[in-house]
């Protein structure tokens, strides 16, 4: 990858002391102020002291739909989306709509990747590993559909779907529903065309296959298990049994159902993968496919003893790490996003410190630099990742690694070491994602102190800081009615564990940030991406003209 040089911005002097960059996972700004709001209802004295500056040193920007590069402004906002954007100041045509693009034209079924894998999806069968919902950050169940009807027409006689629960970024109890929805157009296609369309395997996603950054690889070994190997705990004779068993009356969140393989009447798998067959995995975003295709596609690999790696033709929906080429085969191409600010920063001699905890780490590296691993310049560039803990809901420990990440973020500020600082607080997204309320306030105070702490190491140095958020998810823990009142059922909330479509707050300041500089007031619609220009002008660069607008002025109001 290329480096440039930024010029010196014509009013913002050089920065000399570090600045700061802090990302709230998941906080947003709700219109509404109940106890449902997991960041309002929590003490949160760091945040609400930024607040305070608005609107000359705080506002609140667009974090959702296709202000990020979504279909449409009916996606709510998602990390990977967001922390692109954050790094890459343009607006990109984001994996999902690159996907709905390739199916809707037909061009999937002409390209390179499917030419290379469709004899051994018409001779063998067609795997296709992904989550199984509608929830358009990961994967989209129209999507899939499109896909398998496509597979047929291109002549593929047998499929096997391995089917992962969300429960995510959709209801935490709709899994049954998914797979249910699933048999029946499977059950459909197969009497209409004369196919063989089977759901083989699946299994919970924090618990089976989409783990990520290598939190937790035992994860993806149960994953390569169940959908490659037939082995599971838990075998059924039908996937609609086994989900429906495994949630235990909705005992079990979507998110945690046990790895599960169905068997025919013998006992056998009807879906482990054999030496040439052709494998999908379905899911457009990166993170959480990195580690299943690694173990798919290398012939080296040493994370778990894989007992069996069967000679395949494996193709990724999506290319996933631009940067390992990873998977090598793609059936459509990912969205280039390029000249990201980590480029121009280091082309500039800017030293970069970044980190967070092992589930966001990817977030402010790889994500941030456009879905390409690894450092572009380790001589200015040190990326720090504090352990997660493993095998958790984070619901039992909302503080997570917070106090851990402000320690050492502390300590790279007062350091010296370093021209830019960046992190993320994971608290408010991975919390919020259980649909726990109580644990969430908890979870959001924890990130909240964090942030304290890093503004008084900004403060101690003389520095100064961006804080801000990559998109909503803590802000809402209900599902609500069109007048905004919580939505009931039974007489039970209806618990909400996705993102939001809310913007999120953006603060700067700190002593080290000219006094003359504040928010301009001309660009109401901003979003994430016009945060990039303003950090590169608070450094003191001009940012390049073809990235959205900076945020911030120096002219008189
Ligand atoms: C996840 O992968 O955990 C969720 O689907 C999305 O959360 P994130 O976009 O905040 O990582
Ligand atoms: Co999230």
């Amino acid at each position: 990858l290329k480096s440039h040089k930024l010029k010196p911005h014509p009013t913002i002097p050089r920065a000399t002391k570090p600045i700061l960059i802090c990302v709230l996972d998941g906080w947003g700004e709700s219109e509404y102020h109940d106890k449902f709001n997991a960041i309002h209802a929590a003490e949160t004295p760091a945040m609400d002291e930024l607040r305070a500056s608005a609107p000359g040193r705080w506002r609140l920007i667009k974090a959702h739909g296709t202000a990020v590069g979504l279909p449409s402004d009916a996606d709510m906002g998602n990390s990977e989306v967001g922390h692109n954007a954050l790094g890459a100041g343009q607006i990109v045509d984001q994996g999902a709509k690159c996907v709905d693009r390739s199916l809707e034209t037909g061009e999937v079924w002409s390209g390179e990747g499917w030419r290379a894998i469709q004899d051994s999806a018409r001779a063998g069968t067609l795997h296709l590993i992904g989550l199984l919902s509608d929830g358009g950050v990961h994967s989209r169940y129209d999507q899939l559909q499109l896909l398998m009807e496509g597979a047929v027409r291109q002549g593929v006689r047998r499929i096997r779907l391995h089917a992962l629960s969300d429960g995510r970024d959709v209801g935490e109890n709709t899994a049954v529903k998914w797979v249910t929805k699933a048999q029946g157009d499977i059950d459909r296609w197969n009497s209409e065309h004369g196919i063989d369309i089977r759901i083989a395997s699946g299994g919970g996603r924090m618990h089976v296959t989409m783990d990520r950054y290598e939190s937790d690889w035992a994860v993806v070994k149960a994953g390569y298990y169940a959908h490659v190997l037939g082995e599971a705990p838990n075998t059924y004779t039908s996937a609609i049994d086994a989900v429906t068993d495994l949630k235990r009356n909705n005992e079990v969140s979507d998110q945690w159902v046990d790895p599960w393989v169905v068997v025919d009447d013998g006992g056998k798998p009807v879906g482990a993968v054999q030496d040439g067959d052709a494998v999908v995995t379905f899911n457009f975003r990166a993170d959480r496919m990195v580690e299943i295709s690694k173990a798919l596609e290398y012939e080296e690999f040493d994370h778990f003893d894989r007992k069996r790696w069967p000679k395949i033709k494996f193709a990724g929906i999506m290319q996933y790490d631009g940067e390992l080429k990873l998977p090598s085969i793609y059936l459509v191409p990912p969205p280039l996003i390029e000249r990201a600010s980590e480029q121009y920063l280091v082309g500039s001699g800017v030293r970069i410190f970044a980190c967070s905890e092992s589930q966001k780490i990817g977030h402010v590296t790889f994500f941030w630099n456009g879905n390409r691993s690894g450092y572009l310049d380790k001589n200015l560039e040190e990326f720090v990742e504090i352990k997660s803990d493993q095998g958790i809901s984070f619901d039992k420990k909302p503080e997570m690694k917070a106090a851990k990440i402000a320690e050492r973020v502390k300590e790279a500020i007062l350091s010296g070491k370093y021209d830019v600082i960046r992190c993320n607080f994971p608290n408010s997204d991975m919390v919020g994602h259980t649909g726990k309320l109580k644990a969430t306030v908890i979870s959001c105070a924890a990130a909240d102190r964090g942030v304290k702490v890093l503004l008084d190491a900004v403060e101690e140095v003389g520095g100064s800081f961006l804080v801000t958020a990559d998109h909503g998810n803590a802000e809402e823990m209900v599902k609500r009615n069109k007048d905004g009142s919580p939505k009931y059922t039974d007489g039970e909330p209806e618990v909400l564990t996705s993102h939001t479509l809310n913007p999120v707050p953006i603060a700067i300041g700190g002593p080290g940030l000219p006094k003359n500089i504040r928010f301009r007031e001309d660009l109401p619609g901003a979003g994430l991406t016009n945060v990039t220009a303003t950090y590169i002008n608070m450094l003191g660069f001009e940012a390049p003209d073809f990235y959205e607008p900076s945020l911030i002025t120096t002219d008189k109001p």
